[in-house]
């Protein structure tokens, strides 16, 4: 655990953490997804589902992983030696490898773009241009590999040089971009129609799917219920404040979620195009905008560069989450549990692409592979991990220990201690299974 400690000061770990979370999930699925069910009510129900679960199960995890100081499967197999609650480990490590597999696709995607943009070849039918891509040949493969081995060079680096740099420069500068096509996409004309349909709720738009399609969302935003987060918290200093930490990367990654809204909508609705248009939607809105941008090329070439490199902060997270499993509990050299994971990866990677054109039969439970591996991981894998996390915390875990955690040792006040509880103990186990169960029946 030679790795372990080695992240600098508090802006470091705070950025990492928003790193991993601030990604595809944010700029890409959050708004195709919001499109698909009905808008503003949506974003709501997500927004509750960040504040009352998100934040806290955040906060549950830092406080596991800082207190075992080691990865998901050991930190339950220290605290609870000779209990099965490692499961959640284990159950985090199959997301990790369910959630890669279309993802990389996706951050392949963003590669395609960042390309189109340098020669200048993104004009005409945006909408006709991305489907013949994502379905028309072996290209969108070739750059899901080239994803997946910058990740690898990125892990294979190790943690500090490798997360700690990209994120800390780059994800401010990607909040200012998007700021930038914000103002650029709401002074469209036709503009407001997509600005009311993201801010204005439609309950009636609003299914008990919808609903656990946001809880989803929040999970998967946050990178949390999958162990990522506990991992992470092994890395914050015993004097950090937990709270404030969990706060500012919730915060960040929401603010980038509704930035990528207000910069997709009102583009969206200007230019005519379904804001249920699917995956596709943020590769067929802007680069629409950016052709009516002075300087279009320059700045989509930009957006493209930082998204990728969102997505890389991302699924390195998702990746040493395996990794670090591989080489620390099963004695896996790393540089060689690197190569394995990255390969498995690419093969399930593989069938999601290929599911989304060349091989359509490539179906089960009435959704192709891509969308299955991301129900699967979701909807299901992360909502069950989050719930099992809150139901130990609450229920297992003395409160001596989570109160110490949460107090750096009693040297800090943490006035939402007793709110906490409440919330871990039974609002969010309770609320993960109503939706859980009104969406899946
Ligand atoms: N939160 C990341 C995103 O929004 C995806 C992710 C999920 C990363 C789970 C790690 C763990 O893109």
């Amino acid at each position: 655990m030679t790795i372990r400690d080695s992240f600098s000061g508090r802006f470091g770990i705070i950025a990492a953490a928003a790193g991993s979370a601030i990604g595809l999930g944010n700029i890409w699925r959050f708004p195709y997804l919001c499109g698909q069910n009905g808008g503003g009510a949506y974003v709501l129900v997500y927004l509750i589902c960040v504040a009352l679960m998100g934040l806290p199960i955040m906060l549950a995890e830092f406080g596991i992983g800082r207190s075992a100081q080691s990865n998901a499967y050991r930190a339950f197999r220290i605290l609870s030696p000779r209990r099965p609650w490692y499961l959640i480990g284990v159950m985090g490590i199959l997301a990790s490898f369910t959630i890669m597999s279309f993802y990389s696709a996706v951050g392949g995607w963003t590669i395609e773009y960042i390309i189109r943009s340098i020669t200048n070849s993104i004009s005409g039918d945006h909408a006709m241009q991305f489907n013949d891509f994502i379905s028309g040949s072996y290209t969108p493969l070739f750059y899901q590999f080239l994803f997946l081995a910058l990740s690898f060079c990125i892990v294979m680096m190790g943690v500090s040089k490798g997360i700690e740099k990209t994120s800390k420069i780059l994800m401010p500068l990607l909040l200012l971009l998007l700021i930038v096509l914000c103002i650029r996409s709401v002074t469209l004309p036709g503009a407001s129609e997509g600005l009311k349909f993201l801010l204005k709720p439609d309950f009636s738009k609003l299914t008990g799917n919808s609903i656990l399609l946001a809880m989803g969302q929040a999970f998967f935003s946050l990178s949390i219920g999958m162990g990522c987060m506990i991992t992470y918290g092994s890395y914050i200093k015993r004097n950090e404040d937990l709270m404030s930490s969990a706060g500012m990367v919730a915060g960040s990654d929401v603010l980038i979620a509704i930035l990528a809204g207000i910069a997709i909508f009102p583009a969206a609705a200007a230019f005519n195009i379904e804001p249920g248009a699917g995956p596709g939607l943020v590769f067929i809105t802007l680069p629409g905008m950016f052709e009516q941008m002075a300087g279009g090329m320059i700045f989509s070439a930009f957006f493209f560069i930082l998204l990728c490199i969102a997505a890389l902060t991302s699924s390195i997270s998702l990746i040493e989450v395996v990794v670090s499993f591989c080489s620390e509990e099963m004695r896996i050299k790393r540089g060689l549990a690197t190569v394995l994971v990255v390969g498995c990866i690419f093969l399930l990677g593989t069938l999601c692409s290929l599911s989304l054109g060349l091989v359509p039969g490539l179906r089960m439970f009435g959704m192709n592979f891509f969308d299955l591996m991301d129900f699967i991981s979701s909807n299901l894998l992360l909502p069950i991990g989050g719930f099992f996390i809150t139901i130990y915390v609450g229920w297992v875990l003395r409160k001596r220990i989570t109160v110490k955690e949460l107090t750096s040792d009693g040297s800090l006040k943490f006035t939402g201690m007793r709110f906490f509880y409440f919330l871990i103990k039974y609002i969010v186990p309770v609320a993960i299974l109503i939706v859980f169960i009104s969406g899946i029946l």
